[in-house]
């Protein structure tokens, strides 16, 4: 498997399996692991073999995929039976980013609509998970140019968790916007969040941005005020997991912290999302917040740091209200203030 794509392909469909880069060892190893059923990436996505909301959309349609060109059903209700268990188990794995659901629905609507047996019906569907991770690419090159004039020659720019290359199929989100900026021939730094406590920000952020040549620094998570605070910060642009029709940005612990500060310093503060990742449906009050396994939080890399038996909380992702949203980057345009009232003029349906 090729590694030398400017950008890191990080889900791609090759003859008949999923290939993925396997992010648990990063930034040590850059591994292309290869799948071929759909219960293997449905693991992927909850071990975070694969993570960020875009790529496990395009991961987890391509699990589906995988169910309809291994089953042995030989009708279309057969074989449309076992795709929706293998969506059901899929769409199991991580509740927070909607883009796991769009992913999966959008396979399943072009299963659906196939016309003919039942090879036309999985044809359909692999093509359509092939065409949604080329599409993702370019998403988020549209987005990266909506994002990019936000961006002045000079700037440092924060960012929480990975919303990069690695967190997509390719180029990112609140990445792609930087690297958009660049290619505008402008002078951009970047301060990685480490992101706490599976370390995004250190492990994959710092991972992609240190091999695309890019001028970065990375900090604990208990220095986002001090750095605001001395001036150090122009711009914070983060990724998003799922942002509500009310205008609430679900994003990686830790988002909501750096979102207030920089809100108390007079910071912009920018969320760059594709159409994907919004949920023109729920309010923020029907999202579930995954809650993931305590060793997260007592352990650092695999070794304790607290003491048996104390108690752990271990939320991974939280929610920034629209008052602190300075505007959502979207591959659909910009979303200004009052976000709330503009994030469904400007997103249409997702
Ligand atoms: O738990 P993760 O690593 O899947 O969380 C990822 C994030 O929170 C990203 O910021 C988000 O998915 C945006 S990715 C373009």
């Amino acid at each position: 498997m090729r590694e030398d794509f400017f950008t890191l392909r990080t889900v791609l469909w090759d003859e008949g399996k999923v290939r993925m880069i396997d992010q648990t060892l990063l930034p040590q190893r850059l591994v292309y692991r290869e799948f071929g059923r759909w219960e293997e990436v449905a693991d992927a996505i909850r071990r975070m073999v694969v993570r960020g909301a875009p790529a496990i959309g395009v991961a987890a349609a391509m699990g589906v995929a995988l169910a309809a060109q291994g089953s042995r059903e030989s009708t279309r209700d057969g074989l449309l039976k076992d795709m929706e268990r293998a969506a059901s188990g899929l769409r199991s794995t991580r509740p927070t980013a909607v883009n796991l659901f769009w992913g999966i629905d959008r396979v399943m609507a072009a299963a659906r609509t196939a016309r003919g047996g039942t090879d036309r019906l999985v044809r359909a569907t692999v093509s359509t998970a092939v065409e949604m991770a080329e599409e993702d690419v370019e998403t988020n090159r549209r987005l990266g140019k909506v994002g990019e004039p936000l961006i002045d020659d000079g700037d440092v720019v924060m960012t929480q968790c990975n919303a990069g290359a690695l967190a997509t199929v390719g180029y990112g989100t609140a990445l792609g916007v930087v690297r958009a900026a660049r290619d505008a021939g402008k002078c951009v730094k970047v301060i990685v969040n480490e992101t706490r406590p599976a370390l995004q920000g250190a492990r994959l952020t710092a991972f992609e941005l240190v091999r695309d040549g890019f001028h970065c620094t990375l900090i604990s998570d208990t220095a986002v005020g001090h750095m605001m605070s001395k001036g150090r910060v122009d711009k914070v642009i983060v990724g998003a997991d799922r942002i509500t029709k009310d205008g609430y940005v679900f994003n990686k612990i830790g988002t909501y912290q750096v979102a207030v500060l920089a809100n108390r310093h007079g910071i912009p503060f920018y969320p760059a999302a594709p159409h994907s990742t919004f949920d023109l449906e729920r309010t923020h009050d029907r999202v579930v917040i995954e809650e993931r396994a305590a060793e997260e939080v007592f352990q650092v890399r695999g070794k304790r740091v607290a003491p048996k038996g104390i108690p752990v909380a271990n939320p991974a992702f939280d929610e920034t209200p629209p008052e602190l949203v300075t505007a959502i980057v979207s591959d659909r345009g910009l979303i200004g203030r009052p976000i709330g009232e503009n994030v469904a003029a400007v997103i249409g349906t997702p």
